[in-house]
This record gives C-alpha cells, structure tokens and sequence, in this order.
C-alpha cells in the first residue's frame, strides 16, 4: 500500500470518528460554553476537542506529518501537512442549525492531494484522492451539467470581506440568471459542488482548514478550480472559486 493509500484510509477513519464526537457535542449544545475569537467568530470546547483528538491520532499515526488546525495552528514541519477544520459552520453549530461537518484534508508540498468532508448529521461522508475520483458515501460523485440560468451558486461571506464587494457579486450573478445562497460551511458547499447539489461556490478572503478538503473532491468531480495554495502553501488566507464547467464563466465575470 503507498502512503498516500494508508493516509486516505485512515484520515477517512480519523475523521468519521470525529464527526461522530462532534454529532455529539450538537445533541448537547446548549450545555456549551460558546466564546467569540472576533465578531461573528464563534468557538466551543467542540472545535477544540474535535481537533485536539484529530490532531492526535494523526500525530500518532504519521509522526512526520504536520498538521495544520484552525484551532491550535500548525504543529511540525514535515512536508505532508493534514490540514484540519474540527467543525467548518461553527456558526450554525452553536445555532443548532444542522449544516456543519469535520473538514480534514491533506496536502503534499502544497498540493491538495486527499479531502474528507464528513457531515455526521446526515451521515454523509464525501471524499475524494487526487486522480482517483471522488465519493459520497462510496458513490461517484460527478459536477453539475447546468448553465448559469438554472445554477444555484454558494456565497461565502466572511468580516474578511469588503461588503459592497460581496453585493456586487451577488448583483452580477443573479442579473446573469443565477441563483445564489449561503450556508455558512464552505466545505459543504465545496462538496455539494463536487455532488452537483450546487453549481458554484465563491468567498473572497477564506482559510485553508475551510477549503482544502473540499477543494480536491470539486477538482475529483470535474468542477472547475482556482488554484489556492498556489506557491504560498497554507498560512495566508486566499480566495475560493469552484465551479461546474458550465457556470465557470459567469462566476468569473462576477468576481472580476
Ligand atoms: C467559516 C465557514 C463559513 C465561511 C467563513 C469560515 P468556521 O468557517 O466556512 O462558511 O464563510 O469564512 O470562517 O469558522 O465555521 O470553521
């Protein structure tokens, strides 16, 4: 078995087994402490729990790997980095709105090479390896063929984020014919694009814990992908773009 197949099937264990830590957590939220790490940036023991025991095992598994969590940052140097967001959607988690998932992905030199984006609630585990294809649940997963004037594209929206900007892109898409919406978990929206559940998804000024894993299933399902790593690797915020091959141009023409 290569180390990039062991790594697959245990970043796929690892993350299920986190997901259903997390599902926990969401059954007693309101037991929770939720603090703000800056406006409209929610945090709980969940996020940091979820991580710390990913970061765990994983360390534990591969011990030259890094990893790079949203909680507690980047831990090793080694050039395989697991890139981890506990619970992507924390803000509709604390909520009790059931949109969020474990987001694990992994890069090689800074390429995105495996993505697990598990949402426990519905019991849906999307993944995907970089040249093999991309699953929901052991079935392949495959891009919207729509145009833009029956797509529905996410929007991700972010304090990042200069306002009017995000309302002008809101603008142009719809003056397109498009439809858009948010849900507030770009690794969902990443793999609804990947499942053709949606046709696009676009934030401006986002992190990598939020769209790496999300990013190989979109490129393993045909949609189209701005490269985000780009020769930068995962420390600075980038923007995000995936979309069906159909709606691509208009999302440019938005965001241009
Ligand atoms: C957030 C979500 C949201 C996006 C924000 C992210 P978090 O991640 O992905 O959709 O708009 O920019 O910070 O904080 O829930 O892990």
């Amino acid at each position: 078995m290569d180390d990039l197949s062991r790594r697959f099937d245990e970043g796929l264990a690892a993350t299920r087994a986190a997901g259903l830590v997390a599902r926990d957590y969401f059954a007693r939220r309101r037991e929770l402490t939720v603090e703000t790490k800056g406006p409209q940036d929610f945090v709980s023991m969940a996020d940091r729990e979820v991580e710390h025991l990913l970061v765990a095992r994983l360390r534990a598994l591969f011990s030259d790997d890094s990893v790079l969590g949203e909680e507690h940052g980047r831990q090793g140097e080694g050039r395989i980095c697991w890139v981890i967001d506990p619970i992507d959607g924390t803000s509709n988690f604390v909520r009790g709105i059931a949109l969020w998932c474990v987001s694990v992905g992994v890069l090689v030199d800074n390429v995105p090479m495996l993505g697990f984006v598990y949402d426990p609630v519905r019991d849906e585990m999307f993944a995907g390896r970089r040249g093999a294809g991309a699953t929901c649940n052991g079935r392949p997963m495959r891009a919207s063929a729509a145009g833009v004037d029956t797509a529905r594209i996410n929007l991700g929206f972010g304090l990042r984020q200069q306002p009017e900007r995000f309302a002008t892109v809101m603008q142009r898409l719809v003056a397109q014919g498009a439809e858009f919406s948010r849900f507030g978990s770009a690794a969902i929206s990443l793999a609804y694009v990947a499942d053709g559940r949606l046709e696009g998804f676009w934030e401006n000024r986002i992190n990598a814990w939020d769209v790496c894993a999300g990013l190989v299933l979109a490129v393993e399902a045909g949609a189209v992908v701005e490269d985000f790593f780009g020769g930068e690797g995962p420390a600075r915020a980038n923007r995000c773009v995936a979309a069906a091959p159909g709606v691509i141009a208009a999302l440019r023409a938005a965001i241009a």
